[in-house]
């Protein structure tokens, strides 16, 4: 029997821990884990880079939209969910009518030293940086403390323990 009454979606910045976090979290729970990037690149057999640079972020955008919807039609299962999710409205609502949210926080420092050897995070092309991250991050926090059902902090922490600080918290 599944153990989980609704999806449980991950959300935060780019290189919080949602991928790492939701494979153990999923293994804890001993439920399934589906990562709405790795479901677009499936879905549109290309790359995340190369989504953007073919067909824009608007585009990418919509696809991650449609994505929700796939999920809608699957068991209960743990959601990691691209960094901007977030961002549209109409995302959250989706979200929140199937799940949970749960929204992973960390320092700029932590992020970038998670992020700054990635080549497949477009939005971070040429301003792979501290100063750009803590503004970009400044710039979400309103929509991700907005859409958060449960927030967990992360810095110090290994993605296991986040696991546990999240089914404590559930
Ligand atoms: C994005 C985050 C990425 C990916 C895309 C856009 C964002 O996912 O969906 O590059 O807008 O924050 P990760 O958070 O897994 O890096």
């Amino acid at each position: 029997m599944n153990r989980l009454k609704e999806h449980i979606f991950m959300i935060g910045f780019m290189g919080v821990g949602k991928t790492s976090t939701s494979r153990i979290l999923s293994k804890k729970l001993g439920v399934k884990e589906n990562d709405t990037d790795a479901m677009i690149v499936k879905q549109e057999k290309k790359s995340i880079a190369e989504i953007f640079a073919d067909e824009g972020e608007e585009y990418f955008r919509k696809t991650e939209t449609g994505i929700i919807d796939k999920l809608a039609e699957l068991e209960p299962c743990i959601v990691s969910c691209g960094g901007g999710m977030a961002m549209r409205e109409v995302n959250v609502e989706k979200m929140k009518k199937i799940g949970k949210v749960v929204l992973l926080t960390a320092t700029p420092e932590t992020i970038y030293s998670h992020v700054k050897d990635s080549t497949n995070r477009p939005l971070l092309n040429g301003n792979m940086n501290i100063p750009y991250i803590k503004k970009l991050m400044e710039e979400r926090a309103p929509k991700y403390n907005a859409a958060a059902d449960i927030v967990i902090e992360t810095d110090g922490c290994t993605p296991s323990q986040v696991a546990d600080k999240i089914i404590d918290s559930l």
